[in-house]
């Protein structure tokens, strides 16, 4: 008699699997972050996104943006339910077939609750069927949705996708895409990757576009608007279609003598990080006012400031960079950028070097001196800059001068096997600055612990870098 009682929470846990399927316990809902400590929103838990296909429509006139997306994932843990990112207003939504309750929640999350919990490894099929105006939606008091005078352009870092797609928003979640957008006849839809076709039917044009290739999601851009589109292939062998605004004005000129070299460039940059690893490259200068140009994978997106003052290759060369550097290696967390933007700048001054306008060398002798030791430049860490240091000048020039000082360290046949090398390693994946360090220290043989804190990690001014190869 006694005996039968001597386990309790076995015979509770019996008699709960009479009544609940098996291990309903487990299911909870995915968290509505990934884990970036710099962004805790960004991003969600519980899911692995393998495709978006998004199938939109745009009005310019009046900005609004409809449409599905179907994305295919998979589930990393028991989800009762789990978020998406995303801003616009929606209708109805999916999972593998069967309407799903959804919520909104904080300052961009879709809380989806399907009828069935999704265990833990299984593929999950989400159709969210959405409509709104992005240009009304911000979050945490922002937009990054640029409006222009014939249509908008979504391209920003870290976040853009809010305000055109429902996503896994966080580079450690790649996915391929297709974006499929149909705009008034006359207006043109361009995004990333290969234009497999356009069709028109009653006034619209639709623009059906295919990444093939691993994308993060900061990555994918879209741009509505009057685009003269011109395409060609490098002499290496990538097709290359670049778009312009056919509102340039004065910037028309430079703009274009700028990105037509793009397939010269990405040929130039192929003999120092391999081979290219996209199917098409690329970019778009819109009529925008934005100052900023972005490496939005196969098809950078460029202001028309930054050919105000003629042409400029070397913002080209940056951009282009980042398609080995950010784009198909990407950030493990937005802490790892300096693996993005070091090597991005340092791309830029081998083509200064290449251009007879200063080498390496002279470009890191000038910025170590031209900041003095009280600069506030020093105190940003570019290995670990905070978000709100994410894009500052030292992650970039710093950045580059780390670059500069760990040649230096480990020679130029070591130092060019890892450029080239890198690409290869962590090709289509998420990489840290811990990983590079650790590759680094692998193909030079060289323990470079010192190095990369000095250069990366501290808050101040390193003693000069030729004192510091002299005391080796
Ligand atoms: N990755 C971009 C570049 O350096 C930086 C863009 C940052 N600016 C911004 N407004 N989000 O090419
Ligand atoms: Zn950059």
């Amino acid at each position: 008699m006694h005996r039968r009682f001597t386990v309790p929470g076995a015979l509770a846990a019996a008699s709960l699997l009479l009544a609940i399927p098996a291990s309903a316990a487990s299911y909870s809902p995915g968290a509505p972050g990934i884990g970036d400590p710099y962004y805790p929103y960004y991003g969600n838990g519980g899911y692995d996104v393998s495709h978006y296909d998004l199938r939109l429509k745009y009005q310019p006139a009046t900005d609004e943006l409809s449409g599905t997306a179907t994305i295919s994932a998979r589930t990393t843990q028991d989800l009762s339910s789990f978020n998406l990112d995303f801003l616009l207003d929606v209708d109805e939504v999916r999972v593998n077939g069967a309407t799903a309750h959804f919520t909104t929640s904080g300052e961009h999350e879709l809380v989806v609750t399907p009828r069935q919990p999704l265990a833990k490894g299984t593929p999950v099929t989400v159709v969210v069927r959405y409509h709104g105006v992005p240009s009304a939606k911000s979050a945490y008091g922002f937009t990054t949705w640029h409006r222009t005078p014939d249509g908008a352009i979504a391209a920003d870092e870290p976040e853009a996708a809010w305000w055109w797609f429902p996503s896994n928003d966080h580079p450690s979640d790649k996915a391929t895409f297709d974006v499929s957008v149909a705009v008034p006849d006359g207006t043109q839809a361009i995004s990333n990757g290969t234009l497999v076709s356009t069709s028109s039917q009653l006034g619209w044009t639709r623009y059906n576009w295919r990444q093939n290739k691993p994308q993060a999601t900061y990555l994918s851009t879209l741009a509505l608007g009057r685009f003269d589109i011109t395409t060609g292939t490098s002499e290496g062998g990538v097709p290359v279609i670049n778009a312009y605004s056919t509102d340039l004005g004065d910037n028309d000129g430079a703009a274009r003598a700028s990105v037509e070299r793009t397939g010269e460039l990405v040929d130039w940059l192929s003999g120092y990080f391999g081979p290219y690893p996209f199917d098409s490259a690329g970019g778009y200068v819109p009529n925008t006012t934005t100052g900023y140009a972005l490496e939005t994978q196969t098809r950078v997106y460029y202001s028309p400031a930054q050919f105000a003052n003629g042409s400029n290759t070397s913002v080209v060369v940056h951009e282009l960079a980042h398609q080995w550097y950010g784009d198909s290696v990407s950030v493990k967390g937005w802490k790892d950028i300096w693996i993005n933007e070091g090597f991005a700048r340092y791309a830029q001054w081998l083509w200064s070097e290449h251009e007879g306008e200063g080498t390496t060398q002279e470009l890191a002798d000038y910025v170590y001196a031209s900041h003095p030791a009280d600069d506030a430049f020093w105190t940003v860490k570019p290995g670990d800059p905070g978000p709100d240091h994410q894009f500052d000048a030292a992650v970039y020039d710093r950045g580059a001068l780390a670059i500069q000082a760990l040649r230096n360290e480990i020679g130029d046949t070591a130092f060019f096997r890892l450029l080239k090398g890198w690409p290869q390693r962590h090709a289509y994946g998420n990489a840290s600055v811990a990983d590079f360090q650790t590759y680094a220290e692998q193909v030079s043989g060289k323990p470079l612990a010192g190095l990369f804190d000095t250069w990366l990690f501290q808050p101040v001014k390193p003693a000069a870098p030729a004192a510091r190869a002299a005391s080796f």
